[in-house]
Order: structure tokens, then C-alpha cells, then sequence
């Protein structure tokens, strides 16, 4: 059997953050040598308290967990930097109900596990450094951890494997007009990422919503009965109706983001088109902010590793989400 690959996960958890660390967890092909917590979807305080919880009701309290940062590396200290674009509200008072793509906290019994107290920052800082092997990143929140230890020292690149990013969009945005949500709240935590020199495969919002999921399909991940098809399968109907209830679908289907990143990782031809090309963030501070660029003019030869995911493959996503949720008790 081949051994496993040594897996660091930076998120922000998160209802979608929740299923992909479970099916990467699940999936047994991972060494997973800590969960790293940042802000973005909810404070760190809560995105490590729901990690924490996650991994209790997979039985994986071994699994340290090390709190993040809570704000962006600089973006809230910059004048005038446009820091709350005119979005559509993710939560919302609907018949006397909050209704919100995210509750402060999942859904399960408080965490009894504690987290580390070293810092995320200082955990990756150390663990890329002395690491005698590769590790491969996944990142599904602000950047602003892995952007920290970069930036602390640009040489723990060489022992990164890759990085798989969700974020930014191509032709798409969420949080703005211009921007998708983990890259808009640390903008230059993204292109310190992006620039490291190590592989880096964005997938942003236009690979993860071609392969939004439908109520048969979250019904589908449902269908095993585990603890974790069950309790993804309410996440992702729950985020579902949120995204109707507050105007961000109207197809009956809703983007699942962050697992992609994993189920990529597990099968790379989950993403039927992915690109080699320059990519860039919008540091301005104006209307585009922290939007992705990518350099896609024919002929432009890109100069550092880094592709974008464009279009995914759905009944392959489905199906790998069905069976590795499917593990377990
Ligand atoms: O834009 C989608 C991303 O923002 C996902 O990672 C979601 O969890 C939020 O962090
Ligand atoms: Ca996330």
C-alpha cells in the first residue's frame, strides 16, 4: 500500500469547511498532521471550537488542532480599503428566524478536546521547516496563517508540496462584485500564496458551482446512514436552503466549495479543466479588491506553478463525497 501523503488543513469552519475535514479524514489517504484554524466564515474562536467538534464526532481527537489568526495579515489597517462591500446579507432575520449560511456552531456536542496552545503561524512555521518530507497544504479560508508563515520565512516553501486553494473566482464572485470571500478578507495573504513558488491549484467559485448539488443529490449523500453522510448531508441541504432563502440560488442547487479541494486531492480528474496560467490579486483597495486574476491570453507563458480549476466533473464529485462520507460508524 502506498503511504499516506502528509496533509496540513488551514479552514475556517464553516458548514462547508465541516464536510470537506470530514471526507478528507475519512478518506484514510492522509497523514493529517494538524487542522489550522483561521477566521472568515465565523471568529477563529468559533471556527476552532467547530473544528474541535468535528473531529470529536469522527473519533479523531488525535488530530491537534492550532488556532489562527483573527483578522486578515494587513488589509483592516490599510485607509480607506474597501472592507465592507455592498454584499447580499448571509444571514437574515426570515418569519422571526435567523436564517445564515453558517451558525456560530455546528450543530454537535461541545468540544472536550482543547486546542493547542502554540499558534497556527508558529506550528506551520516550525512544522515546514524541520519536515524531512513534503507536505501538501489545503487552505479553504483566508489565507492569512500560511501568508504569516511565508512571509516569516519564504524557504519553508521548498518542503510544500502543494497547495489546494478554494478561493477567488474567474468569472465568478461572491463577497463583492469582483471578489470571492476567502480572498477578499486577505487579499495579500493570497498572493503571498500564490507567489510562493511552491505548486499551487486554486479552485475557485467557477469550478466549485459547476458542480453544485441538487436536493437528490445531497439525498444521495445521505443514502449510507453514517454519522458523517448524515450529519454533511444536513449541512449541505441547510446551506441549500439558506442560499434560496436569502436570493443566492434559484436553481434548486448550491455551490459545495471547500470539499472540492479534498475530493481534487483524492482524484485530480474531479476538475476537467485546469489551467497553467499567471495568476494575480487586486490589492487596490477599491471595487475589485482582492479579486483574482488569471492570465489566460493565448500565448502568455505563465513563469511560477500555480493552475486554476475552471470546470469540474459532478457525478464524479457526488460519488466520491457519497463513498468516502460513507465510512465510519
Ligand atoms: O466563497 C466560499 C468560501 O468562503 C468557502 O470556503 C466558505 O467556507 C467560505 O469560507
Ligand atoms: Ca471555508
Amino acid at each position: 500500500m502506498s503511504r499516506k501523503q502528509k496533509l496540513i488543513i488551514d479552514c475556517d469552519t464553516g458548514s462547508d469547511d465541516a464536510v470537506a475535514l470530514m471526507t478528507a479524514v475519512l478518506s484514510d489517504r492522509f497523514d493529517i498532521l494538524a487542522v489550522t484554524t483561521t477566521h472568515g466564515n465565523l471568529p477563529v474562536k468559533y471556527t476552532t471550537e467547530n473544528t474541535l467538534r468535528v473531529l470529536e464526532l469522527l473519533g479523531r481527537q488525535d488530530i491537534p488542532v492550532y488556532p489562527g489568526c483573527n483578522e486578515g495579515m494587513v488589509k483592516l489597517l490599510t485607509p480607506g480599503r474597501m472592507v465592507n462591500p455592498k454584499i447580499k446579507a448571509i444571514s437574515k432575520v426570515i418569519d422571526g428566524k435567523e436564517v445564515a449560511f453558517h451558525d456560530r456552531y455546528l450543530d454537535l456536542p461541545e468540544a472536550v478536546t482543547k486546542p493547542q496552545a502554540e499558534h497556527a503561524c508558529s506550528f506551520l512555521l516550525r512544522t515546514l521547516r524541520e519536515t524531512k518530507e513534503k507536505i501538501i497544504l489545503a487552505a479553504f479560508g483566508p489565507m492569512t496563517n500560511i501568508g504569516m508563515a511565508l512571509r516569516m520565512d519564504p524557504s519553508i516553501a521548498q518542503n510544500i508540496e502543494g497547495i489546494v486553494v478554494m478561493g477567488g473566482g474567474v468569472h465568478e464572485a461572491n463577497k463583492s462584485m469582483a471578489a470571492e470571500s476567502n480572498f477578499f478578507n486577505d487579499p495579500e495573504a493570497a498572493k503571498i500564496v500564490l507567489e510562493c513558488g511552491a505548486p499551487v491549484v486554486v479552485i475557485p467559485l467557477d469550478a466549485t458551482n459547476d458542480v453544485a448539488l441538487s436536493r437528490e443529490d445531497i439525498a444521495k449523500i445521505a443514502s449510507s446512514g453514517t454519522t458523517a453522510a448524515t450529519f454533511a448531508a444536513g449541512l449541505v441541504l441547510h446551506a441549500l436552503e439558506a442560499a434560496e432563502l436569502l436570493g443566492f440560488s434559484d436553481n434548486g442547487k448550491n455551490g459545495l466549495h471547500d470539499p472540492l479541494t479534498i475530493c481534487f486531492l483524492l482524484e485530480p480528474t474531479v476538475i476537467t479543466d485546469l489551467r497553467h496560467c499567471a495568476c494575480d490579486i487586486d490589492l487596490g483597495g477599491g471595487r475589485a479588491d482582492g479579486q483574482l486574476l488569471c492570465d489566460m491570453r493565448p500565448g502568455e507563458k505563465p513563469t511560477l506553478p500555480t493552475y486554476v480549476a475552471m470546470r469540474g466533473d459532478k457525478d464524479k464529485y457526488l460519488s466520491l463525497l457519497t463513498h468516502t462520507l460513507a465510512k465510519g460508524r
